[in-house]
């Protein structure tokens, strides 16, 4: 097994939580990977000890003190610098064909946001081949990669037909486990006036054409997409075949739709931009996390959500690029953090960690997200000695090494 010892690293993020600190930093740390998952986190003078050439007389890589390997393959100096958990991207729309820079160039001269166009991407992404949108869900893939994000969710919701949303969730499902089915994201034109019939369809044959490839299923409850009432419908049936709901809600003005996923124990409730009080309630005292997606409000002008309200009510935050190609086309989990940090009032190791941990929480996964031994090696190293960097100099790229199951991306 093939073992890399990171260490000199100025500061740690494990978010493995400590009394008065969630993010578990640590100081002057070293991190062994070892068959793609964490097998030690230490002190870097612990793993400085001289190491030994493999014992020809044993099969497996000798042990030292502390559970090191007495040799390992690689080191790596991170010359002072943090490393922090990969990030998890837990809510993005990658598969789809298109470009609306228009709508984003006319919302900046004051246009208003309209959910309506989600259309002209369906449009767009049914007349894509399989090839063209694997061409840029791939191209799209390689960017998250590049800043930093180790596990990433993606939704269907741009094709709307039964073929259409069978193949996005089958082209998703190459790239991640965590396919979401996103059938109600907007009734499409050719339902506009038989909607019901559009909600049975999502409900039966498409949900059983895209569950085979999804883990997830979701809906945008908000008006001018679905009400609470067919939210409930189509959410309830996708947890009858085996999907784990999630839920687009209060993106564009306050709704129903918390409510309703804090009641059927969803994971998480995305966008929370409009919250009343008894929202923040029901988040509080459920398991549902609240996920807020800042791209989507610098890229329509709106208002951002108030991170800190939910963080003071004792909520569960985490933070998601939304990349899509109408309200936030950006894959970048540094900008949300920044964001966060300068608009959301989350301090900056609140937001690292609502951008590791917190995705980890919204996915239901406790394999990534933390570094610690027996999880995932997925790992960032930064170009910067402290995480607030990510906040402190946003627009520069200061990802510099990512490790994704213990390989260099
Ligand atoms: O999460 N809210 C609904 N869906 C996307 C927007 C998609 C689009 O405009 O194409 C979102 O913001
Ligand atoms: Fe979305």
């Amino acid at each position: 097994m093939r073992a890399t010892l990171i260490t000199n690293i100025g500061e740690l993020t494990t978010n493995v939580a400590a009394p008065a600190d969630p993010c578990g930093t640590t100081t002057d740390a070293a991190v062994l990977i070892e068959g793609g998952r964490i097998a030690w986190v230490g002190a870097a003078r612990d793993a400085e000890r001289p190491r030994r050439p493999r014992d020809p007389l044993h099969g497996g890589m000798p042990r030292a003190r502390g559970g090191l390997p007495a040799r390992v393959d690689e080191v790596v100096d991170a010359g002072g610098r943090a490393v922090i958990p990969g990030f998890v991207d837990s809510h993005t729309h990658l598969v789809f064909g298109g470009d609306r820079a228009d709508e984003f160039e006319a919302r900046m001269s004051g246009t208003p946001y309209a959910a309506g166009g989600i259309r002209r991407t369906v449009a767009a992404t049914r007349a894509a081949s399989d090839d063209e949108l694997r061409r840029r869900l791939r191209g799209l893939v390689a960017e998250l990669h590049a800043q930093g994000t180790t596990t990433f969710e993606v939704k269907t919701g741009y094709g709307l037909t039964v073929q259409d949303e069978e193949r996005l969730a089958r082209l998703a499902a190459e790239v991640t486990p965590e396919v979401t089915f996103l059938g109600a994201h907007v009734v499409p034109a050719e339902y506009a006036d038989r909607r019901e019939d559009y909600v049975e369809l999502v409900a039966g044959e498409m949900l059983r054409a895209c569950a085979p490839h999804s883990r997830w299923v979701d809906v945008f409850c908000e008006r001018g997409a679905f009400t609470p009432d067919e939210s409930a419908r189509i959410l309830a049936a996708g947890i009858a075949h085996g999907l784990a709901p999630r839920v687009h809600a209060s993106q564009l003005g306050p709704g129903e739709g918390v409510r309703i996923a804090v009641a059927l124990g969803a994971a998480s409730v995305d966008h929370c931009t409009y919250l009343s009080d008894e929202d923040v309630a029901a988040l509080a005292g459920g398991g549902t996390v609240a996920t807020l997606l800042p791209g989507v409000e610098f890229s329509t002008r709106q208002p951002y959500p108030d991170a800190r309200r939910l963080l003071d009510a004792g909520v569960t935050v985490a933070l998601a690029s939304d990349c899509n190609p109408g309200s936030s086309f950006t894959s970048s989990m540094p900008l949300m953090i920044a964001l966060a940090v300068r608009e959301m009032r989350m301090t900056p190791a609140e937001a690292v960690w609502a951008a590791t941990a917190g995705g980890a929480t919204a996915l239901r996964r406790d394999d990534v997200g933390v570094i610690a031994p027996g999880k995932r090696a997925d790992l960032v190293l930064l170009d910067a000695p402290t995480r607030v960097h990510l906040a402190y100099r946003p627009g520069v790229p200061l990802v510099r090494t990512v490790w994704k199951d213990g390989a260099r991306l």
